[in-house]
């Protein structure tokens, strides 16, 4: 059976999307190699939301360019948003793909991948093909025979990625798709303890910068009871913590279908009562008589009481319009469900906002965040509210009054963390269209470090007053140095890669690809551990491994003399904190 290779860029969503394909090629009867030179299929699950993401893709395309000069026979598979925002225009660009998968379509994949290996196998069986497959590098002729291998499955027919807008919730349960996410692999060597489930695919917001929209298709939301039964089958493989996946996870809204009893009566299903009164953020959706909706707050309170073995629910990402007391009624009512918000800001300035078409002003950001702290920031009982944030500098206009207006929001909020990206215009997005990049990148720049700095030093003393706490940690593996140290010893790579050779994050939310890109002031960016890599370690002596808090902090401890490191992973432990720098907290096992 072929190697595969496996790479992933981007966000969350595409690491589950990675882990959902490959368990699915596994169980076809592919193996997975973590080396991209050993295998004889190298996949891309990429990522169009920067010009930064899409550039390292096109780079390793030119490579493979060229190794497939020399191996004929490689299968190259281009996967997720880059392939559905550039369409066919890839393969023109890069002809050494031969399948090209949006991310809506990527149930396709086996099947396509077979074919593409088929044809290929059967072109180079073709004696005038063996001959070019043998002719030295700098004689070879045009190979477009070779070319003929293309298999494409796209949501959207033009460039710039899908304009279709699927907007029934109910068709969830219909799509093919859902099938991926239905028949994921629940073995606990895939989790370690952790993972991802998604409850809403694509997003109709239409950020004017954003190429989401266009790359994941209209907002669709999975049914209630799939994401249950993904929970429960999860937990029964030892997983203790999920974070539930969505573009604006507060909007998640399915629709039930109406139980109409014998002699016509409709029949809701009773749902979780929750009034809306607090705060101009209410729920929008009202229920109409006889309706019966799921909204995120019953969503989350239905995982809380019916997976208890779920001992840490989170979930990302969530926007800051629409967030009801309902839902800071449940985090504050049900102990395991993380008090942990990433609610992105994007800038602090109302202009900048507008022109960002976010829907809200700085003025109700800053309203849903006291009304958050005031729901779920208790320190007093070891349950502070943590905060997460994205801002991007150098969105056109942007003056330097509104960088300082950013500026003082991230002083006023005082996140955990908070990425900031530079802005980078994005084809076929509202922005790029109609407005002019007009900020230089210098000043981009300087606006980035100095808003990195006025984080650190956030992120610093908020990592400090953890001091002398004792918390809960989620144990996710060794930290960045054992890590490092264990590749030296065990250079074959079975330190850096999950069994199948795909990328893997344990522990989830902040081990964000996102964390890798640019600047983020997070130390996230962490590759998983294996048992192999512990063993590693711990040859070498002491360890140091590293977990996360409930509010996504990072904790980094030796495991108590005589437990063996392995035995912690993916459990949680308690610490008390000894000091802290602004990247993590140092703990000791209590
Ligand atoms: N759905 C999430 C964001 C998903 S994209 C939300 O609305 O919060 C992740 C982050 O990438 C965004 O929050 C934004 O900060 C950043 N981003 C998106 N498009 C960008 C662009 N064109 N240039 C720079 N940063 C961008
Ligand atoms: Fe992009 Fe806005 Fe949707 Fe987030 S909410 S994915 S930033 S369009
Ligand atoms: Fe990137 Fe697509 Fe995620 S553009 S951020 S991989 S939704």
């Amino acid at each position: 059976m072929p190697r595969v290779y496996l790479e992933t860029f981007g966000c969350q969503m595409n690491e589950l999307d990675s882990q959902l394909v490959s368990s699915q090629l596994r169980t076809l009867g592919y193996t997975f190699t973590p080396e991209s030179d050993q295998a004889d299929v190298v996949l891309y699950n990429t990522c169009s939301v920067r010009e930064h993401a899409e550039q390292k893709v096109w780079s390793r395309l030119g490579e493979l360019a060229l190794r497939k000069a020399r191996q004929p026979a490689l299968v190259v598979g281009v996967l997720g948003c880059m392939a559905e925002r550039e369409g066919e225009a890839l393969i023109k660009r890069m002809p050494v793909v031969d399948v090209l998968i949006g991310p809506a379509e990527l149930d396709k994949l086996p099947g396509l991948l077979d074919n593409a290996l088929r044809t290929r196998a059967s072109l180079l069986s073709d004696e005038s093909v063996q001959e070019l497959a043998a002719t030295p590098e700098d004689e070879k002729p045009d190979v477009s025979r070779l070319r003929s291998a293309r298999q494409v499955a796209l949501h959207g027919a033009g460039s710039h990625g899908t304009t279709n807008r699927r907007s029934s919730t109910l068709a969830a349960a219909a799509d093919s798709l859902e099938l991926l996410d239905l028949s994921r692999a629940t073995s606990p060597d895939d989790h370690q303890g952790s993972a991802y489930v998604r409850i809403t695919r694509g997003c109709n917001k239409f950020c004017t910068y954003c190429v989401v929209p266009f790359t994941r298709g209209a907002e669709v939301h999975r049914p209630p009871e799939h994401i249950i039964d993904e929970c429960k089958r999860l937990a029964d493989a030892g997983v203790i913590e999920v974070t539930l996946l969505g573009q604006t996870v507060n909007h998640y809204r399915f629709e039930h279908d109406h139980a109409v009893t014998i002699d016509g009566v409709i029949q809701p299903q009773k749902g979780r009562a929750y009034t809306h009164k607090h705060g101009i953020h209410h729920d929008p959706y009202k229920l109409e008589k006889g309706e019966h909706v799921t909204s995120f707050a019953d969503l989350l309170h239905r995982i809380h009481e019916q997976v208890p073995a779920i001992k840490r629910l989170r979930f990302v990402t969530s926007f800051p319009r629409s967030f009801g007391d309902d839902i800071l009624q449940v985090m504050r009512d049900c102990p395991r469900i993380c008090r942990y918000l990433h609610v992105p800001a994007q800038s602090g300035s109302d202009t900048m906002l507008r022109a960002m078409n976010r829907g809200y002003t700085v003025g109700e950001y800053l309203e849903f965040i006291d009304r958050a702290r005031s729901f779920l920031h208790q320190p007093e009982i070891g349950r502070p509210l943590t905060l997460a944030g994205d801002i991007i500098v150098g969105f056109p206009g942007e003056t330097d009054a509104d960088h300082q207006a950013t500026a003082d929001l991230l002083r006023r909020v005082r996140y955990k963390n908070c990425f900031i990206f530079k802005y980078s215009p994005r084809p076929g997005t509202i922005a790029e269209k109609n407005l002019v990049d007009d900020v230089p990148d210098e000043v981009k720049r300087r606006r980035n470090n100095e808003l990195l700095a006025i984080q650190n030093t956030i992120s610093d003393e908020v990592s400090r007053s953890f001091v002398g706490q004792t918390l809960d940690v989620f144990v996710q593996g060794l930290s960045r140095k054992e890590q490092k140290a264990a590749r030296k010893v065990d250079a074959s790579g079975a330190c850096s890669t999950s069994p199948g050779g795909v990328a893997l994050t344990v522990g989830g939310v902040a081990l964000s690809a996102r964390g890798k890109a640019e600047t983020s002031t997070d130390a996230a960016a962490m590759p998983s551990v294996g048992a192999d890599a512990g063993g590693a370690a711990e040859r070498r002596g002491a360890v140091q491994l590293q977990g996360r808090t409930e509010g996504d902090l990072i904790v980094l401890f030796e495991p108590p003399t005589g437990v063996a490191p392995d035995s912690m992973l993916g459990q949680i432990v308690r610490t008390r904190i000894d000091h802290a720098s602004a990247l993590s907290l140092f703990g000791i096992v209590v």
